[in-house]
């Protein structure tokens, strides 16, 4: 049985850090809210170990998250952190109160006694606090094994019971010691052996799928992107030929992505591939239309029917493959049965469709994993490292109208840019970069002669989860060297300039 670590949520903001924090060390854990489980599924489900997250309340407060006390007897190791420090300290009867100076926040002088959590660690570290309250006596059968200049209990451990907590946060890099920290608990106290790597998942999937969806048929819309080619290819070597594949040309792809599709699944995979060629279609539902939500609208509706249609006419297909991942998962409701990703893409197909299931091979994995999966199956390298693509694709990056002279500007001026990034060896570092094209001409001299032509935008942004990002600083030679060839090779393009935005204010995305 797959070795795994329960993340108890109760609120913290670092709740999915801890999960992959653990994951790095080749254990499996998953995150379930904390009224999303009960003792009973708790010990049905045979954890090794049970984290208790941070979480913005105060225990004392009715309305704060608790859980069945129980739990401490179940024999199963605990590591509070933060307020789940301060929920283990109150559930065994310690004491808990509001700090008697100012909340302790930020990297802080950490100074323990030793004790299997501290293992390996030096008696004095640096450590990130963010907490009001304290724990102010520690329970019976519990000592205190370190301290803050403000914090008298930063750590108690119980090792008879193999209850533990921690004031500080050592799933964040500022905690010193943080990851020798969990690797003492997942390691000497849960006794665990490491053994969730991507290969195992791999075997285990496709011997999984095998057995579950013997005799069905199976159907996966592919949107060229990493988790739908990963889902499919996972599939596929499950179940083969009763797998089909379809990918919608609706006219908004970047330049060679249809073709990257029919190579990588058709030729190297050798899979049922349905290329729908339905860009007239979609142009002219678009025609006209300038609004952003309008466009995403339309092009998700428009989506729909060409799947359903495709569908039909295929036969009785019994499952729907999706590329969900773990964030669009925990992102839904964490644990909640059955989530369909909100994708637009194929939002509302199963009810319709009348599938008889929907299979996530990916719903527990993080994107990190996702790619490394991809590697596995042998997908090509540039697509499972691609950059995301938005859904609507180009649709929002022309702005205003969407014309077919437009797009074709755009996708031209856009595979310079992304060429340009490649060859400077920067692909991997600007997280998502593109051209748009906006909805102005300017004036422009070329030989002898004024032009007016359009403007072209580049952007290319750095974040870590597309919330924030940061404008990137491209080397100006590579700035100059897309633009010159973009004014030059383009034809109808007078000027291009270069987005120094950060989001917020802006989006990502020009529309
Ligand atoms: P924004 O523009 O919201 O973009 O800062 C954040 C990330 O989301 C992508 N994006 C979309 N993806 N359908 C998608 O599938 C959409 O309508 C959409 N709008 C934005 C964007 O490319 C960026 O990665």
């Amino acid at each position: 049985m797959q070795e795994k670590i329960l993340v108890l949520d109760f609120g913290g903001q670092y709740n999915l850090l801890i999960v992959r924090r653990i994951r790095q060390q080749h254990v499996y854990a998953e995150v379930k809210a904390w009224n999303s489980i009960t003792l009973e599924q708790i010990e049905r489900e045979g954890y090794r170990g049970i984290v208790f997250t941070g979480g913005p309340n105060s225990v004392y407060d009715p309305a704060s998250p608790h859980f069945d006390p129980g739990i401490l007897r179940l024999g199963i190791p605990i590591l509070g952190i933060c307020y789940g420090h301060q929920l283990l300290a109150w559930m065994a009867g310690g004491e808990i109160r509001p700090a008697e100076s100012a909340s302790e926040y930020g990297r802080v002088a950490l100074e323990h006694t030793g004790g299997t959590l501290f293992e390996g660690i030096p008696s004095e570290s640096v450590c990130w606090m963010s907490h009001t309250d304290y724990v102010k006596t520690v329970p019976g059968g519990f000592t205190v094994t370190a301290s803050t200049e403000n914090c008298s209990c930063a750590a108690m451990a119980d090792d008879s019971r193999k209850l533990y907590g921690v004031q500080f946060h050592p799933e964040v890099t500022h905690t010193e010691y943080g990851n020798r920290l969990l690797w003492n608990f997942l390691f000497a106290v849960c006794g665990c052996h490491g053994n969730w790597t991507m290969d195992d998942f791999v075997s285990a999937s496709i011997a999984r799928y095998r057995h579950e969806l013997s005799g069905k048929n199976a159907l996966c819309a592919l949107s060229g992107g990493v988790d739908s080619a990963v889902a499919a290819v996972l599939l596929h070597r499950a179940i083969a030929d009763r797998l089909t594949c379809v990918f919608v040309d609706h006219g908004l792809l970047r330049k060679g992505e249809r073709e990257q599709v029919e190579q990588v699944f058709r030729r190297r995979f050798q899979m049922n591939l349905i290329v729908v060629d339905a860009r007239e279609r979609f142009l002219t539902r678009l025609k006209g239309v300038t609004e952003p939500e309008r466009k995403r609208k339309i092009i998700g509706e428009e989506f729909i029917r060409v799947f359903e249609e495709e569908a039909k006419k295929l036969g009785k297909q019994n499952v729907l493959v999706q590329g969900t991942i773990y964030p669009d998962v925990v992102e839904s409701g964490a644990g909640s049965a059955a989530v369909i990703k909100s994708h637009h893409n194929v939002g509302g197909l199963p009810e319709k469709i009348g599938f008889e299931r929907i299979v996530e091979p990916l719903r527990e994995l993080f994107k990190d994993e996702v790619r490394a999966v991809g590697l596995e199956l042998g997908i090509p390298e540039e697509m499972v490292m691609r950059q995301p693509f938005p859904g609507p694709g180009l649709a929002i990056r022309v702005m205003g109208e969407i014309t077919e002279e437009k797009l074709t500007v755009l996708r031209e001026a856009d595979a310079i840019f992304r060429e340009e990034i490649m060859r400077a060896g920067l692909a991997d570092a600007p997280s998502q970069y593109f051209a748009v094209l906006t909805d102005n001409r300017s004036v422009g001299v070329m030989g002898d002669e004024r032009t007016y032509g359009w403007v072209i935008a580049l952007r290319a942004v750095s974040t870590d989860n597309f919330m924030t990002a940061d404008w990137s600083r491209l080397p100006w030679e590579l700035l100059a060297r897309a633009s010159s060839r973009i004014t030059n090779e383009v034809r109808s393009v007078s000027r291009v300039v270069y987005d120094i935005t950060s989001k917020p204010p802006a989006t990502v995305e020009w529309e």
